[in-house]
């Protein structure tokens, strides 16, 4: 491994500069890293300009595939859903998810909070407690009024701030208080909102306590040790449900139709008493949520650390769903946070992500909640259903033959041909290189030898 020295000023260099000192320090093929690099540009100058801007240190693009699951019934209307994936089931699966309860009067959604949170965390070592409370309930009318500038405007589409409350942590920390407040951010995900209102509620606390008549001496110094938003927002919930008789769930795969939804309902509460399994079961739901996030220009990681959070409320960590035979009525559901925006961070600058956006109709925050939770419960539904029938793998390696083919650098005709044969046979990464060894007549030890495997 080279020797490398570390570089000063990294980000002031040119994107040219920044390059070289890349692929000249860290490959070990320049040239095939340049083209590489240069390869993923985006054409348009102006887009790339875009894509320059959204971070530091901009090298090139990173593609995803933008992929499309059509005849998604919500609430009796048809959505034709973008996901942005890598995994090449996962497309596959929320369209036959969808197509299937399409069939059967769709995903009903209700919205059943909206409310996001934040908090100001700080230090008091004051000797009356009782005091303390007072003092905030009295200062309460200055923190709206000194955050006047930064939510008169979010005020007049509707949202601003719900709650303020002051909460007692000493019992965990030495002197540890926060201010919790609660919001309402309509269609923006607010996170800035938020962060620029705490702050402002920081600067608040602090002057009214130097000046309070209700506090004297030490009483009256507190420390701020941060203002920040909390991404755990329990109270920012979307249900979304699919029903249908069990003599209906017809779903042919051979089993019958109350074996097949008991057998659903058994794996549900495996996924619900077994954190092995949940979190592999909540991952297949992330599979749905995360595509649909990317898709349309929402933080993932916001949405990945809450979603997990709610998971593990009750003390250990279990499955989004649930699923139930409810009078010969097979009720499959789940309740999730979900904090969307549908204006605000890249939402009108990606170019994929404005597109993401006029498919879906130009949702509002709380339809887009309401799109993407049914899109993870599709994906649970076909996760769960291959699961316990016909076992997740001839799927998934269907759709994983292409990424082999690719591997082994098929032409597009091998691959109608390799993909042909495994309309009847079981897919594996061996049988695939000896057919495609076959069709190209070479042995495969020679391709293996050119492979250099
Ligand atoms: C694969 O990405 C997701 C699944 O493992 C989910 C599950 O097991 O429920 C198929």
């Amino acid at each position: 491994m080279k020797k490398i020295q570390p570089v000063k000023g990294f980000s002031k260099l040119s994107k040219q500069a920044k390059i070289e000192w890349l692929i000249n320090n860290y490959s070990l093929q320049p040239d095939k890293a340049l083209d590489t690099i240069q390869g993923y540009l985006h054409q348009d100058v102006s887009v790339q300009k875009l894509h320059d801007e959204f971070i530091e240190n901009t090298i090139s693009n990173f593609y995803l595939p933008f992929g499309i699951a059509p005849n998604f019934l919500i609430n009796g209307q048809l959505y034709a859903i973008p996901m942005a994936i890598e995994e090449s089931s996962v497309v596959a699966a929320a369209s036959k998810a969808a197509n299937f309860w399409l069939e059967r009067r769709g995903f009903k959604t209700t919205i059943l909070s909206t409310r996001k949170v934040g908090h100001v965390h700080f230090i008091w070592h004051g000797q009356n407690h009782e005091t303390l409370f007072h003092f905030f309930e009295n200062i309460q009318s200055k923190f709206y009024e000194n955050s006047q500038a930064i939510t008169r405007n979010m005020e007049s589409r509707g949202g601003g701030i719900a709650d303020l409350k002051l909460r007692d942590k000493t019992h965990l920390e030495p002197g540890y208080y926060q201010l919790e407040a609660q919001f309402e951010t309509c269609d923006s995900m607010g996170a800035n909102f938020i962060n620029s209102c705490l702050e402002s509620f920081a600067h608040t606390l602090q002057e009214e306590m130097a000046t309070s008549a209700l506090l004297e001496g030490d009483d009256r110094q507190l420390q701020i040790v941060m203002s920040i938003l909390s991404n755990y927002t329990p109270e920012c919930l979307v249900r979304v449900e699919v029903s249908c008789p069990v003599e209906e769930i017809n779903e042919g795969s051979g089993i019958g139709n109350q074996e097949f939804a008991e057998k659903f309902c058994r794996a549900i509460r495996i996924a619900e008493i077994e954190p092995y399994r949940a979190v592999t079961h909540n991952k297949g739901i992330m599979n749905g949520i995360d595509s649909v996030v990317l898709a349309t220009g929402n933080d993932f990681r916001a949405v990945e650390a809450c979603i997990h959070a709610y998971a593990a409320r009750n003390g250990s960590y279990r499955s989004l769903t649930h699923a139930e035979i409810v009078d010969d009525l097979f009720v499959f559901s789940m309740e999730i946070p979900l904090s969307l925006g549908t204006v605000g961070g890249i939402t009108s600058l990606h170019p994929m992500v404005k597109f993401a956006h006029e498919i879906l109709g130009h949702p509002n925050a709380q339809g887009l909640m309401q799109i993407v939770a049914a899109a993870g419960l599709a994906q649970n539904f076909s996760a769960v259903r291959s699961l316990i029938t016909s076992g997740i793998q001839k799927g998934h390696m269907k759709m994983h033959l292409l990424n082999i083919l690719n591997q082994l650098e098929a032409t597009d005709e091998e691959k109608l041909k390799i993909v042909d044969y495994f309309k009847d046979h079981v897919v594996s990464f061996s049988e695939t290189v000896k057919v495609f060894c076959e069709i190209r007549g070479i042995s495969q030890e020679v391709f293996a030898a050119r492979k250099g495997h």
